[in-house]
């Protein structure tokens, strides 16, 4: 992936009113409208103090995607950046609207203000192919002749070919871009090994692929899957998930099944599936074989002791390990326990000298719920970008940004 763009150092910000596309999409506690952790949050406030404080700062950004319970206004967001910031951050519940553009015109440099979701423009979220089709929206045409500049930095939606991510005239590239650029180079090029990856969460088949193509070009030793991963893996085998388990992942079953038990009999060494998972048992917490959950048919919402303890015998001997989804579901307080521990033994392993990066939203809030968020080598704000660079694939931002630099 080429990275000649223009960036945020080759301009001087001072005084300019500059517009920043981040991901502070969050995970959240929708009965309580509260966001729960925020990582990428975290990244965005010493940014914003840095970068920007002699700037007049407009952001915009997404939260979630329209038609799920998470797909919020950005007041809440707002307020947590403000919190974190220990200065007002000013909200509009508008996107490029009358309220929008006042809001815009009457910044002053030092001021923060949140626009509201992207996403609830009607245009934002097709795949532009062509970035001029993208220019052409009206949000673009709108908020672009207000700005000095766009600096384009939502690297956790950098795959994602949106209007706001890649429509933009000129764009420039930000420090959290940047940053990590800098970080996940390293797996990039030439990673240090034995390298794991520890595999887990939703978009199983995506991840599947990824760990496929790092086996092929032999930067990848261990595979460590839990989550739908396994489940996708183990149905493949013929395996018996249970129809809670299997309806999740049919879809990608039925039109990857033959790819997926050739690369398994490939790999089969260097894939580690789960020997236990976890069920909730009245509130409890009980390990089942992995014989015994097509008749629990339940959700197996973590990976067992056993598991754990193969898992954390493989993380100590790497060099390199690279996190991408939680092996439980962490949301649930009855599945955290193992993604704890594998934070704890990436911890461990970096103290030993290894390089660790965690990306995906859930198991970085893990991190930093643990308190041990310094204690890894780096935590990216990406998931699903931070895959498709692991899978070889140029990123749909960062295309942009080269076409489009000053
Ligand atoms: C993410 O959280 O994965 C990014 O913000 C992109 O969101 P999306 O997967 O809904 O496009
Ligand atoms: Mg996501």
């Amino acid at each position: 992936m080429k990275m000649d763009y223009t960036s945020y150092k080759d301009v001087d910000l001072k005084g300019k009113k500059v517009l920043m596309r981040v991901d502070i999409n969050s995970n959240i506690d929708v009965e309580n409208n509260k966001i729960r952790d925020s990582p990428r949050i975290r990244a965005l406030v010493p940014v914003l103090n840095e970068i920007y404080k002699e700037s007049a700062v407009i952001i915009l950004a997404h939260q979630s995607r329209p038609g799920n319970p998470d797909f919020t206004d950005l007041d809440i967001h707002a307020k947590e950046i403000e919190t974190q910031l220990g200065r007002p951050v000013k909200f509009v519940k508008d996107i490029y609207g009358e309220e929008a553009i006042n809001a815009i015109k009457e910044l002053k440099p030092g001021e923060v203000l949140l626009l509201n979701n992207v996403r609830k423009f009607e245009d934002e979220m097709k795949e532009y192919k062509d970035f001029s089709e993208a220019e052409n929206t009206a949000m673009i045409k709108t908020l672009f002749p207000l700005v000095d500049y766009a600096i384009v930095d939502a690297f956790g939606a950098a795959h994602r070919a949106h209007a706001s991510i890649v429509g933009w005239p000129k764009m420039l590239a930000g420090p959290i871009t940047d940053k990590e650029l800098e970080n996940l180079k390293k797996i990039m090029e030439e990673p240090e090994k034995p390298m794991a990856m520890l595999i887990g969460g939703a978009k199983a088949i995506d991840k599947f692929k990824a760990m496929k193509y790092n086996f092929d070009n032999g930067k990848l030793d261990y595979a460590l899957c839990s989550g739908l991963t396994a489940i996708l893996i183990f149905e493949a085998l013929g395996k018996n998930m249970g129809e809670v388990n299997h309806k999740i992942i049919d879809k990608d079953l039925e039109a990857n099944k033959d790819m997926i038990v050739a690369a398994y009999e490939n790999y089969k060494d260097k894939i580690i599936l789960p020997e236990d998972l976890i069920i909730n048992d009245n509130g409890n917490r009980k390990a089942i074989t992995i014989d015994e959950a097509g008749s629990y048919n339940t959700t197996t919402g973590d990976i067992g002791p056993k598991t754990v303890e193969r898992f954390n015998e493989i993380i100590a001997k790497c060099k390199t390990i690279i996190a991408n989804g939680p092996p439980g579901i962490f949301e649930q307080e009855i599945f955290r326990k193992a993604t704890n521990e594998m934070v704890e033994a990436m911890v461990d392993a970096t103290k030993k000298g290894a390089l660790t990066i965690i990306g995906g939203g859930e198991m970085g809030a893990a991190a930093s719920m643990a308190g041990k968020a310094d204690d890894v080598s780096f935590i990216s704000t990406a998931g699903g970008a931070m895959l498709e660079i692991l899978s070889g694939n140029d990123l749909p931002m960062i295309k942009a940004l080269r076409e489009k630099k000053l």
